[in-house]
């Protein structure tokens, strides 16, 4: 992969050379991977990017993370010393806000660098 200033590129290569696959980007932003079927002349898709909303970038915002095994939603890191930033968009399914620490740093008092009203 390579992105710079002029250039946006990615490159594979295929175990099986007699394999005659493509990657499309097409305008929407979906990643297509498809394979040519010479029996049936037409190409299989194979993969498509992004497979759910867990591949948004940044969905759940700062120390938030996609939960898909457990809830379908964004959760905060580290609950419960982590919380929603903006509580009432995160029920409403805006992650975008993401997350903050619930009792915030004080990295000059105390070794834990956590303040003695943590509980
Ligand atoms: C971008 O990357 C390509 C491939 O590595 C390189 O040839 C080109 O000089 C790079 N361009 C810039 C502006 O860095």
């Amino acid at each position: 992969m390579v992105i710079n200033e002029t250039l946006v590129a990615f490159t594979f290569n295929l175990i099986n050379i007699s394999v005659v696959s493509r990657l499309t980007l097409i305008s929407s932003g979906e990643v297509q991977r498809s394979v040519w079927v010479e029996d049936a002349k037409h190409w299989q898709l194979m993969v498509r990017l992004p497979k759910d909303i867990c591949d948004s970038y940044n969905i759940c915002g700062a120390y938030g993370s996609w939960s898909t095994v457990k809830t379908q939603r964004c959760l905060c890191l580290d609950e419960p010393k982590f919380v929603p930033r903006n509580s009432k968009g995160w029920e409403d399914a805006d992650w975008s806000g993401g997350c903050m620490r619930r009792t915030s740093l004080d990295c000059e008092n105390g070794p834990k660098g956590m303040r003695s009203s943590m509980p």
